[in-house]
């Protein structure tokens, strides 16, 4: 009973929302740290300022695609979230060390593609960023605490989204593909945990292209499918390398559920899900497009340009487990007009009724996720892992660096509670948990410091303004004890 013996017990992160260090050692511009920060709760979003051909400098929206020609830069009087971010870089000792406090046995991070290529596309590596993860590495197997590392974590090159379009070329691709070689054969035995592309579902501007990456349906498809390739290629090449090692795909699952039983309702929201997320697992599990999604691009007119053994790659690289982030759940109505939208990452839906929401209008609804955890597995039947999971919040740190965040603590344990009724009366085989933001991090959909998932504080505000300092919140004694427990004492 309860959970198997080894089940990893952790905390996720990802580099450009935590390292910091945007051009120290060696590393590149990615578009990450093109982004100004923006404001959630008064849906004011992130920008990329932007030289155009004609000379001229103009600002977007970063949901939207910019205009052909115009290039994302770095504007030296403008503040981004990510140059300093929580600094990991310089602080990665001392927070591997609270980490292993808390009792984590993996630790779920990503690897910035620009501090090992700066450009993406270069031909050889910048060997100080590849040493920086290697020290992390092993100070992690030092403590006892399994890496868990995501290849493509939200990042691109800027120089490949500015010159390529990101995804939409295939010279991202090769990009990609050469640095997983360097990446997979310098830390063999080292790391055996990775994931490929993270919410490998989630087509925006940090994961795909600043172009017509998204708003143009031919370049949106041709984008997936080289992202499709990508991904398939990391878990053939990790396995090649090195047969212990084990990879899994990402996935950004939210529940969602017909608003009502009208079964208008019902076909809406079979629709949007296997649109927003079944398509993606089902390529990545089963090595191939579902049938409604072909008969889809032929109606819309759409060809991939494939070249030969790109369908026998997506064959051969199905993953060993499947990760996926879980932080909230919607409603899908037939007839959304006059409902009120939810809230959450890329969320499409609309406010259930029955559900309380956070801060940023995100439903909470643990029961969802042991809703979720059985669709996935009754549909895969392989190992599963969030990698995702928690509440973002304001919180308060009161002058002696305390933080009484009793509402995180309230969801992490109806959420983990989910998850042991899920593996003890339903046997899914859960194998891990990495809470989102173990320790404070830039938002990645709004830019924001003060939405803060951590058990770890970090005095870091919007502007950039703050010590750097990390101090132990509640819920950071609380996930000790649970981890401490191996999910045992969850009161
Ligand atoms: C996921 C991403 O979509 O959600 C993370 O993988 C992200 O990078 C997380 O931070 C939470 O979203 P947000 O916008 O609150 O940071």
């Amino acid at each position: 009973m309860g959970f198997p013996k080894g089940f990893l017990w952790g905390g996720a992160t990802a580099a450009n929302q935590y390292e910091g260090g945007y051009i120290s050692g060696g590393k590149g511009l990615a578009v990450a740290d093109a982004l100004t920060g923006g404001d959630g709760r008064n849906n004011i979003p992130r920008k990329f300022i932007c030289d155009m051909p004609d000379g001229s400098r103009a600002t977007f929206d970063a949901m939207e695609d910019v205009p052909e020609g115009a290039k994302a830069i770095v504007d030296p009087d403008t503040y981004y979230p990510s140059h300093i971010a929580t600094d990991f870089y310089g602080h990665w000792q001392g927070d591997i060390d609270l980490m292993a406090e808390m009792g984590c046995n993996v630790n779920r991070m990503s690897i910035n593609w620009t501090r090992i290529f700066p450009n993406g596309d270069d031909a050889e590596p910048n060997e100080e960023g590849l040493k920086f993860y290697e020290d992390i590495f092993r100070a992690c197997k030092d403590k006892g605490i399994e890496p868990l590392v995501t290849l493509n974590h939200f990042d691109m090159p800027l120089h490949l989204a500015n010159e390529y379009d990101g995804w939409v070329s295939r010279h991202t691709l090769e990009a990609f593909e050469h640095f997983c070689d360097v990446v997979l054969t310098r830390y063999k035995g080292l790391v055996t945990y990775w994931l490929n592309i993270n919410e490998i579902n989630i087509d925006v501007y940090m994961t795909s292209g600043l172009h017509e990456a998204n708003t143009n349906k031919q370049n949106r498809e041709q984008a997936r499918w080289h992202r499709f390739l990508g991904a398939a290629y990391a878990v053939k090449k990790a396995h090649e390398i090195d047969p212990a090692n084990k990879v899994g795909l990402m996935i950004a699952h939210g529940v969602s559920y017909p608003y009502s039983c009208n079964p208008e309702d019902v076909w809406c929201e079979l629709t949007n899900a296997r649109d927003y997320k079944w398509f993606f697992g089902d390529v990545e599990v089963r090595g191939y497009y579902p049938s409604w999604k072909v008969l889809e691009l032929k109606r819309a007119g759409i060809e991939l340009a494939k070249e030969p053994g790109d369908d026998e790659l997506l064959r051969e690289g199905t993953v060993d487990f499947y990760s996926f982030s879980y932080y909230n759940s919607e409603a899908q109505a037939a007839s959304p007009e006059g409902k009120e939208k939810v809230g959450g990452n890329m969320s499409s839906g609309v406010k259930n009724p029955y559900l309380e929401t956070n801060a940023w209008g995100w439903a909470i609804d643990p029961l969802g996720l042991r809703i979720n955890l059985n669709q996935i597995w009754d549909r895969y039947q392989i190992p599963l892992m969030i990698v995702e999971n928690g509440i973002g919040a304001i919180d308060v740190r009161e002058p002696d660096g305390s933080v009484h965040d009793s509402y995180r603590i309230d969801y992490m344990r109806d959420h983990i509670k989910a998850m042991k009724a899920a593996v003890e009366e339903d046997g899914v085989d859960l194998i891990g948990y990495t809470p989102w933001g173990w320790i404070d991090i830039v938002s990645a959909g709004t830019g924001e410091m003060r939405k803060r998932y951590g058990f770890v504080y970090v005095d870091m505000d919007d502007d950039g303004n703050g010590d750097m300092s990390r101090s132990r919140k509640d819920s950071f004694y609380y996930m000790q004890k649970v981890y401490k427990s191996n999910g045992e004492d969850l009161d």
